[in-house]
């Protein structure tokens, strides 16, 4: 089921997100949902609170990106009860875009190693570091589950350059072509 992505301006985008137990209800299907829902707006990446739930389940699709970057065919995966324990590595800036910061799209500067733990679907937990293209959507993607987003990374000047559009976003005015919930006035 595609479920409607929230859009800047919504509380839930700025809580810390918590863990979830085991036997969280129907968490395939919230899984799948998820995939659903990325798939639709041709993300690479989707965090639960995207959908409303303020919960550290995060999905990515790195096979999209599989033409250009091989290592990634076929890469679809779930993250559960995901953090970031270490950020390092070279600092890298590449262009990003959030499913719910329709029309925003800014360099950001990350570091390009990280180390991780999370659960898989299957409830494996894992332990890695992890770098590269993977690094930098984890870092975004993972971002979501703090309450923070990539526009919180940029200078003071650039911030102040996408005030605009924030606002019309503020404002309920959202042009794409994915179902979106925008802040209630
Ligand atoms: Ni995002």
């Amino acid at each position: 089921m595609i479920l409607p992505i929230y859009v800047y301006g919504q509380p839930v985008l700025r809580k810390v997100a918590e863990d979830i137990a085991p036997d969280y209800p129907n968490l395939k299907e919230l899984i799948a949902n998820m995939f659903e829902t990325m798939d639709h707006a041709d993300g690479v990446g989707l965090a639960a609170p995207q959908i409303g739930l303020p919960i550290r389940v995060v999905v990515i699709n790195l096979d999209v990106l599989s033409e250009d970057l091989p290592e990634y065919k076929g890469f679809r995966k779930a993250y559960i009860n995901a953090h970031i324990l270490e950020t390092g590595g070279d600092e890298v800036s590449m262009d990003e875009g959030c499913l719910s910061l329709p029309g925003i799209h800014e360099s950001v500067k990350r570091g390009n190693k990280i180390h991780v733990k999370y659960l898989d679907e299957d409830l494996v937990e894992h332990d890695e570091v992890v770098e590269g293209y993977l690094a930098r959507v984890m870092q975004h993607e993972f971002d979501h589950l703090e309450g923070k987003m990539f526009i919180d990374h940029l200078s003071t000047l650039r911030k102040q350059m996408i005030k605009g559009k924030l606002n019309a976003l503020l404002k309920g005015k959202v042009h794409c072509d994915y179902k979106v919930k925008v802040v209630k006035k």
